[in-house]
């Protein structure tokens, strides 16, 4: 204290005390008190003036007083009683703070004499104060690493107090990891340390809080509190962990890309970057797997169009990461899911084609099918149309073999357009379709028909030769050579028919030609056989009959048969001038060699000496009287006939007739009229002649009937013969028909009776074997022409 003062000189009056200190200290001892701190104010310290022994109201006498340190006044002194009484409640530690022991130091000053006595007044510390923590929290951050053992030191707690009042002890609760070690400083406080008594893991308990409590030696003792907040600070000592160590996926194989496959998750119970997790694909897999995986959200999904049939299982392996570098591991089993995405396949091996016909089961063709699809999307069904004439058969294992069911014909369908449909069992049902065409080659199974079984040809006579008459035609049904047809002529029937000089045939195509110029009047027709045959082997062929039938034209002039032209003697007819009116003089016989219209002949009058005395009948040739003749007519008369026919253009030929009119018959006739005359006279002769007529006039009728039916049938045929045939109602009455033979017609058919070498040769008389109604006659001058001529019926 003393130092303290001297060290300011300034002060003049601090000066003087301690030059009077220094004095009071020479002559005076101290009195010496001690008492607790924060005792109450006005206790009683001691009683001064027994203790100087002064006496009761020494003090007061000699004026004594305290004198305080630095002017606060802490005691008070009661001068009539002498004590010293505490003018406040002294708080140790404030006075003295941590200084031991707690001395007061006062001086009492007395005068009369000046008298100075030292006080000291030491205050003893009582427990007055609790342990006190600075912070009410302390924070540690352990890493959860840390070994047990390990010492780590806490903040210690103030107390005021001193001695065993302060801080004596330190606990923490809850215990479960740690404990406190409390240690003695060098100055004698007491700190304290925790002990880690277990290991930590952030992961099972990231922060503990606990309390530490201070206690002192005090009794009863204080404590003091703080809270020790423990923040375990994370290691990297937990990898990444999946919740399952494999996932299973199964993805359609259809999935369109980026679909999610599966979501894997890992956890790492680390904090901060120690606990994120980085998803990736085990190392080289991104490039070969089909995947992807997010990094952070652990979705794997699609990178690729998966295709079942060419990888069915994937095994991915997963890595999730965390920011400390640990991993962990797991694995994905995708499984490839088919859908039926594939349509089966047909592979066609061998197809036969042309296929022979009338074969028996053939082989068409072989082929295999196959799907990659599994399961039934993978199973298949081959099928044909149903109406063709094949069967599929199964061969082994997805081969199959398209046979014919029955033997073909390639007449009847030479082509066929087979579809092979394949389809599978999946849904949907995917299907394939393969065309193949099959074509049935051809044998020679068909001969050559031809397209009629008889052809009957016209060709006009006088033809040039060579001239083409028609063809004949025959097809086959085959094809290629088997189906080339080649005509050619058989040999006739008639092994007299000279075939080969009248027509020729185009063996390629059946066209015919006459070779020669042909006759009808020679030949009307004639038939022949002719062959085709084809050019398969072997060959078939077939026949047909040909006719050839010559058309008539009118290349004969009409001959005349009577009277003869070609004698040096022409014939002359005598007439009696008594004959009547139609008296028949001659007939002009003429022939045709043509047949049809060509061979109808009329008869005209061109020339007469006297026109108008004789007429000729158109259709028959007759020459009659036209009037009766009278005496002055002359004698001879020469009537020039013309017979024509009735062709395009019509030929004619003329006769002339020579008549000679004579007043009664020559001599050589007269007996026979005489006879005449004489049997006309005789009953009986007429009753002859009655009967005679009789039976001649029935034969007559019963010939004409069967005349007309025979005629009938004629006609008929040679109608259909002629080419431009005339109908039967059209047949002229002026005409003669002279057809078929050339000769005379039937209805007029005449013996020419020729006189033989007698004088008589120039008579000619015609005499009717089957006599003709002319329509003009009267059945009166039939008789009488038929007496007539019966009568003149020559020797
Ligand atoms: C077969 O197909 C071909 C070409 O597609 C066609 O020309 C032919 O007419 C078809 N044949 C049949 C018999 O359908
Ligand atoms: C096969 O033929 C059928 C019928 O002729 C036709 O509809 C189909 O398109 C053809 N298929 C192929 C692949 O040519
Ligand atoms: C006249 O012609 C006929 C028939 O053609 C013949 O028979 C006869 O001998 C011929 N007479 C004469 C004299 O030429």
């Amino acid at each position: 204290m003393e130092t303290a003062l001297a060290k300011t000189p300034q002060n003049r009056q601090v000066t003087f005390l301690a030059i009077l200190l220094l004095l009071w200290e020479a002559d005076s001892e101290a009195v010496r008190y001690s008492m607790p701190e924060e005792t109450e104010s006005g206790s009683i310290v001691a009683n001064l003036a027994k203790d100087l022994g002064l006496g009761v109201g020494g003090l007061a006498t000699r004026g004594a007083r305290i004198h305080h340190k630095e002017n606060k006044q802490l005691l008070q002194l009661d001068v009539k009683t002498g004590n010293l009484l505490l003018y406040e409640k002294l708080d140790r530690e404030l006075l003295c703070g941590a200084t031991e022991p707690c001395v007061l130091h006062f001086q009492l000053l007395l005068e009369n004499p000046v008298q100075f006595v030292q006080i000291e007044l030491q205050l003893n510390d009582i427990n007055d104060h609790s342990p006190e923590f600075l912070e009410s929290e302390m924070l540690l951050k352990i890493p959860e690493s840390v070994q047990p053992g390990t010492v780590f030191p806490l903040k210690t707690a103030l107390d005021s107090d001193i001695g065993s009042n302060t801080v004596q002890d330190y606990t923490i609760l809850p215990n479960s990891h740690f404990h406190v070690l409390t240690h003695n400083r060098g100055d004698g406080r007491k700190y304290p340390e925790l002990v880690l008594d277990k290991a930590l893991d952030r992961e099972e308990q990231p922060e503990l809080r606990l309390t530490l409590t201070a206690l002192d030696g005090g009794a009863p003792p204080r404590s003091g509190t703080t809270a020790v907040r423990i923040e375990v600070v994370d290691i990297n000592d937990n990898a990444p962990e999946f919740s399952q160590p494999l996932y299973e996926a199964k993805v359609l194989e259809s999935s369109p890309l980026k679909s999610l496959v599966v979501a894997v998750s890992a956890r790492d119970l680390d904090a901060g970057t120690y606990g994120n997790v980085a998803y990736s694909l085990f190392q080289g897999d991104e490039v070969t797997q089909p995947f992807v995986i997010d990094e952070i959200t652990g979705e794997i999904r699609l990178k690729r169009i998966l295709d079942f049939e060419a990888t069915r299982y994937y095994n991915v392996e997963i890595v999730a990461t965390d920011g400390g570098g640990l991993s962990g591991k797991c694995t994905v089993a995708v499984e490839v899911v088919d859908v039926n995405d594939n349509a089966p396949k047909l592979t066609m091996s061998t197809i036969t084609s042309p296929t022979p016909e009338n074969a028996p089961e053939t082989v068409v063709a072989v082929f295999s099918v196959s799907d990659p699809d599994s399961g039934d999307n993978g199973k298949m069904i081959c099928s044909i149309q149903d109406d063709l004439p094949f069967l599929l058969k199964p061969t082994f294992k997805n081969f199959y073999m398209l046979v014919t069911e029955r033997p073909l014909d390639r007449e009847s369908r030479a082509e066929y357009n087979i579809t092979i449909t394949v389809t599978d069992l999946g849904s949907p049902r995917l299907k394939t379709e393969h065309n193949i065409t099959v074509l049935v080659s051809d044998v020679n199974d068909n001969a050559p028909t031809f397209s009629q079984s008889s052809y009957t040809l016209y060709i006009r006579e006088n033809n040039s030769p060579a001239l083409y008459i028609g063809s004949v035609s025959a097809t086959d049904r085959d094809s290629g050579t088997n189906a080339q047809v080649t005509y050619s002529l058989l040999p006739p029937q008639d092994p007299h028919l000279p075939i080969a000089s009248l027509v020729s045939m185009n063996a390629d195509n059946g066209h015919l030609f006459a070779l020669r110029s042909l006759d009808y009047e020679a030949l009307r027709a004639f038939e022949f056989r002719m062959g085709a045959v084809d050019s398969g082997s072997p060959a078939l062929s077939s026949e047909a009959l040909v006719r050839v039938v010559i058309l008539d034209e009118n290349d004969n002039s009409p001959f005349v048969l009577y009277p003869l032209q070609n004698g040096s003697a022409p014939c002359t007819e005598l007439v009696p001038r008594a004959a009547d009116v139609g008296y028949l003089v001659t007939k002009v016989v003429a022939v045709d060699g043509d047949s049809g219209q060509n061979a109808w002949l009329s008869y005209q009058l061109l020339k007469a000496t006297e026109p108008g005395l004789f007429s000729v009948w158109a259709h028959n040739g007759e020459v009659r009287t036209a009037r009766l003749l009278s005496e002055r007519d002359a004698t001879k008369h020469r009537l020039v006939v013309l017979v024509k026919d009735n062709g395009e253009p019509p030929m004619s030929a003329t006769v002339t007739l020579h008549v000679l009119l004579v007043d009664g018959f020559s001599q050589p006739y007269l007996p026979l009229l005489e006879v005449a005359k004489e049997l006309t006279q005789a009953d009986s002769l007429t009753v002859y002649l009655v009967i005679a007529l009789a039976s001649v006039s029935t034969l007559f009728l019963f010939s004409v009937l069967l005349f007309v039916a025979v005629r009938l049938c004629r006609r008929n045929r040679a109608a259909s013969v002629g080419r431009n045939p005339v109908p039967e109602s059209y047949f002229p009455d002026h005409l003669v028909d002279v057809t078929n033979t050339g000769t005379l017609s039937h209805s007029y058919q005449y013996e020419i009776c020729l006189t033989g070498d007698s004088g008589t040769n120039d008579f000619k008389f015609l005499k009717p074997i089957i006599p003709n109604l002319p329509p003009q006659s009267t059945s009166k001058e039939i008789d009488k022409n038929t007496t007539f001529r019966n009568s003149f019926g020559f020797n």
